[in-house]
């Protein structure tokens, strides 16, 4: 009988050691090693490639099939994807529980025509794939579930049927015989990409792996899938309101920057068309404490609209919140104000909202920030028709950002009056008749003309 070998694994990063050790050498995590057992047989994978053994080719030499895009009839995905699915790709969704990951690929698998699909879950019962697929309408197409965890009966079954593309509905459920340890455990998460990254490239399959996030917001066994797959799609939102966020965090195929909305209806995720029309609050009238900014997300220029309140703290150590926009951030440009305008926040609590339930990173929306803390702070109300595109620099100077004039354009459309960019901007051809176009040097500049 072979010896059975094990190894530490940390449980962040996938570190891998002979040794137990308290302190992660790779990234500094303390306490997150675990014993697993990584006894190998002779064969290693229990898909065995048909490719046959490989010769190296000169780059002139290499013949390319370029086989087009796979349109997975899905507007959304394609733009995230960077404009459909290449075959032989394999590509990672990641999730919190409950944000709608079965529901999207399930929905994908039922749309895309003229390709073979097989579905996978290790997570539902065929009964429930059905109902689902009744909610969303669409049980009348050529796509195979299989309810499966064992590795070895998935590409049985691929091997049947050649699918053209294979979902797996979560990573995390897989196990192979290979490995003696549990499923979900970082070894078999390991082996079960691995082999399915080498049947997604041997046979020009497309594949899905749906992947479960942990506490702290990283998809389980990260480091060791990221490198592994092509593209790796993130779907978030908050899962008490409507919106759903399709973003790309790698792409080898395509653009990382590129967003695709979604709103969760009863019969299933449907693609935004118009996202700035819907995630403005409707109102008429202006109140204080709000701003509009006019941000980009990939190619697509999107106005969201964000909510500060500042006011007496009641606590010695004043509270600083922010949902939807990096805290640390938003502390710093609590110190630019106090230190460049001598606008006093300390003793005031701050709390920032972006409506929602968006998570925004584009640093244009540092000026509509920064015009909501200023607009909560002193009670004032600006015109609801402003709106902001800057960055805010540590010298409390205004910095201009990408693609202003196409924010410009965008907010012209949705009806906005003024728009507020850095001072330093080069616009490119003439700017839009509809808007008011306000150039500000620096913060206090921006007092001044608010
Ligand atoms: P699900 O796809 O099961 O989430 P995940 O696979 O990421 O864990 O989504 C579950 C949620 O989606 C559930 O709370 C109900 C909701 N939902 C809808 O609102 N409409 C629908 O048509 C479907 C199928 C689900
Ligand atoms: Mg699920």
């Amino acid at each position: 009988m072979a010896k059975t070998k094990t190894a530490f694994f940390c449980s962040d990063c996938g570190y891998e050691s002979p040794k137990w050790v308290g302190k992660c050498p790779s990234c500094g995590a303390w306490n997150t090693f675990t014993e697993e057992v990584i006894q190998r047989e002779t064969s290693s994978s229990s898909f065995v490639s048909l490719a046959g053994s490989r010769k190296a080719h000169l780059v002139s030499e290499i013949k390319t099939e370029q086989q087009p895009r796979i349109d997975t009839n899905d507007k959304e995905l394609n733009r995230v994807l960077g404009g459909g699915l290449i075959p032989g790709s394999i590509i990672l969704l990641g999730g919190e529980p409950g944000i709608g990951k079965s529901t999207l690929m399930l929905q994908i698998a039922l749309q895309i025509q003229g390709k073979t699909l097989l579905y996978t879950s290790g997570e539902e019962s065929e009964q429930q794939i059905y109902l689902r697929a009744e909610r969303l309408g669409l049980t009348k197409t050529q796509c195979y579930i299989l309810t499966e965890t064992n590795i070895a009966s998935i590409f049985e079954q691929a091997q049947v049927l050649k699918p053209d593309i294979i979902v797996v509905d979560s990573i995390q459920t897989l196990y192979s015989d290979n490995i003696d340890s549990t499923a979900g455990s970082l070894s078999q998460i390991k082996e079960c990409a691995a082999q399915l990254q080498r049947y997604a490239k041997d046979t020009s399959t497309a594949v899905f792996i749906i992947g479960h996030i942990t506490k702290d917001g990283s998809l389980a066994g990260p480091k060791i899938l990221e490198h592994v797959v092509d593209a790796v799609l993130q779907f978030e939102g908050d899962s008490n309101y409507e919106y759903r966020i399709l973003r790309a965090a790698k792409n080898r195929f395509g653009a990382t920057g590129e967003l695709g909305i979604y709103s969760m209806l009863n019969t299933g995720l449907k693609g935004v068309d118009n996202p700035s029309e819907i995630l403005l609050s409707q109102r008429d009238e202006a109140l204080s404490g709000t701003a509009i900014s006019a941000t980009m997300e990939g190619l697509r220029p999107l106005m969201i609209e964000v909510q500060a309140l500042v006011g007496k703290s009641s606590y010695a150590v004043p509270q600083r919140s922010s949902t939807g926009f990096d805290l640390r951030r938003l502390n710093m440009l609590i110190a630019v104000l106090e230190k460049r305008c001598g606008f006093r926040l300390a003793g005031q609590d701050v709390f920032l909202n972006i409506a929602g339930g968006l998570r925004v990173s584009d640093p244009a929306i540092d000026l509509a920030v920064v015009a909501a803390v200023i607009s909560s702070g002193k009670d004032i109300v600006f015109p609801h028709k402003n709106c902001f595109a800057a960055e805010v620099g540590l010298t409390g100077e205004i910095r201009p950002v990408q693609r202003v004039e196409q924010r410009i354009s965008e907010a012209g459309k949705l009806g906005f009056e003024r728009i507020f960019i850095s001072q330093y901007c080069r616009l490119q051809g003439k700017a839009s008749k509809d808007i008011e176009v306000i150039r500000v040097r620096n913060l206090f500049d921006l007092m001044k003309k608010l």
